[in-house]
């Protein structure tokens, strides 16, 4: 039997999260291992005369969320239901909880988002309300503030601000991926914060990496409004009572791609271990010079997360890519796992490419080709013969170029 872990609980007054822990998606998106889990957090104001609910939980734990919803409402009282981004991850549960009332309520969203509930859920009869951009409306005891973010992280995403209790409802921005072990940031330990905060650069890089450049205008938008909230309220994980800048901090600085300065990513395929044997001569002389390194490789034994490589090239200085040849080509794995870092890689990154092969040594154009104009576009491309010794200037002369750069 399934037993799923959700927890209801207030945020400040009369507005409550409903947080379901989700560790059964394996491959987010169909693609971003996280055997760490994600959240999916829904937020309902109970105001005296209307209520109001934003967001949802994936369809999977659609029953769940109306068991969840049940705790504090009586779902036919829902007035209004905020759509701040129609990803499935948010929306799933709609379809069900609508079925389920006795009325229609006001479905408020980005106008782009009602042709998306039509085709999405075959929602065509309902009470839509196009959100423009700073529209605000007057609940009597709360004005809420419409704020459109568009690319965080879909074209149609906004924002909401609850005036008076001074709550930004931000959906996926701000969001992380892991299940913390509270709902809220007060009552974790700076270790536990710092711990998150790796979960959240993943979670920033593989599902907003290659939206990044909105992220500081978005920000920049909402000061401009005077817009200082006293708690962000994101969708994925954590919500923010106490230090609000460490979470739009980390936004920013993924924004601004930041790196560790002493940190290298290695990538690597290798099917008989002729390309390790390179890589491991060149692992010695990053040591030496004081690196910090982060190895994936492609073996007969091995598989590394996708996601992690991207974390690692994302909050590194430089990367070291090993290729295996395959069928006149780059391995298949190593083909994969660059296509999907020329997408979300969005800073420069000093690359040293390494080809071996066994005949002829066709992935080497093909990598350069691939790499060129790209933030990954390499300094140097070498081609072994496998079975051949690197030769130490070359491993010198990147290392120098990338200790200078
Ligand atoms: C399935 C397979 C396909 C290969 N295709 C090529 C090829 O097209 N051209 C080539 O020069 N070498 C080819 N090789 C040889 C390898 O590229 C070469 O042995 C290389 O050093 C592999 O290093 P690795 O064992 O660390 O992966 C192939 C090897 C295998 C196992
Ligand atoms: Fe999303
Ligand atoms: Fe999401």
């Amino acid at each position: 039997m399934k037993m799923t872990v959700y927890h209801v609980d207030r945020v400040v007054r009369d507005l409550y999260v409903l947080r379901v822990d989700d560790l059964s998606t394996k491959y987010f998106e169909g693609l971003w291992e996280i055997p760490e889990g994600i959240t999916y957090n829904s937020y309902v104001l109970t105001l005296p005369d209307k209520v109001v609910l934003f967001d949802g939980w994936k369809r999977d734990y659609a029953e769940e969320f109306l068991e969840a919803l049940e705790r504090i409402i009586d779902i036919n009282d829902i007035d209004i239901i905020v759509v701040h981004h129609m990803e499935p991850d948010h929306t799933g549960s709609l379809t069900m909880l609508l079925s389920k009332m006795n009325k229609q309520p006001m479905i408020y969203g980005h106008p782009m988002a009602r042709s998306m509930l039509s085709s999405f859920y075959g929602l065509n009869n309902i009470k839509f309300v196009p959100t423009r951009d700073k529209m605000e409306i007057d609940l009597r005891d709360e004005r809420i503030l419409f704020i459109h973010t568009p690319w965080l992280h879909w074209p149609e995403t906004i924002v909401t601000l609850l005036k008076e209790r001074g709550v930004l409802l931000t959906c996926d921005v701000f969001g992380s991926y892991s299940i913390p072990r509270k709902l809220f940031d007060t009552v974790l330990s700076e270790d536990e914060i710092r711990k998150y905060l790796i979960y959240a650069r993943k979670y920033m890089v593989t599902v907003i990496g290659s939206y990044r450049s909105h992220v500081i205008p978005a920000i920049k938008k909402l000061d401009e409004l005077g817009i200082k909230p006293s708690i962000i309220a994101p969708a994925h994980g954590l919500i923010w009572k106490q230090n609000l800048d460490i979470i739009i901090n980390a936004y920013e600085d993924f924004a601004q791609s930041k790196y560790d300065e002493h940190k290298v990513t290695i990538i690597y395929t290798s099917m008989y271990g002729f390309v390790e044997e390179i890589i491991d001569t060149i692992k010695d002389s990053l040591e030496k010079h004081g690196l910090t390194i982060k190895t994936h490789r492609f073996t007969d034994k091995e598989r590394p997360m996708i996601s992690e490589i991207l974390t690692d090239v994302d909050t590194s200085k430089a990367v070291i890519i090993g290729i295996s040849n395959y069928e006149a080509s780059i391995h298949p794995r190593m083909e994969s796992v660059l296509n999907i870092l020329i997408k979300k890689i969005k800073a420069r990154k000093p690359t040293l490419i390494i080809t071996v092969y066994g005949w002829g040594d066709a992935a080497k154009a093909l990598v350069k080709k691939k790499l060129e104009n790209t933030p990954l576009s390499p300094i140097n491309t070498i081609s072994v013969k496998a079975g051949s010794k690197l030769q130490q200037n070359i491993i010198e002369e990147f290392l120098g170029k990338i200790i200078s750069a």
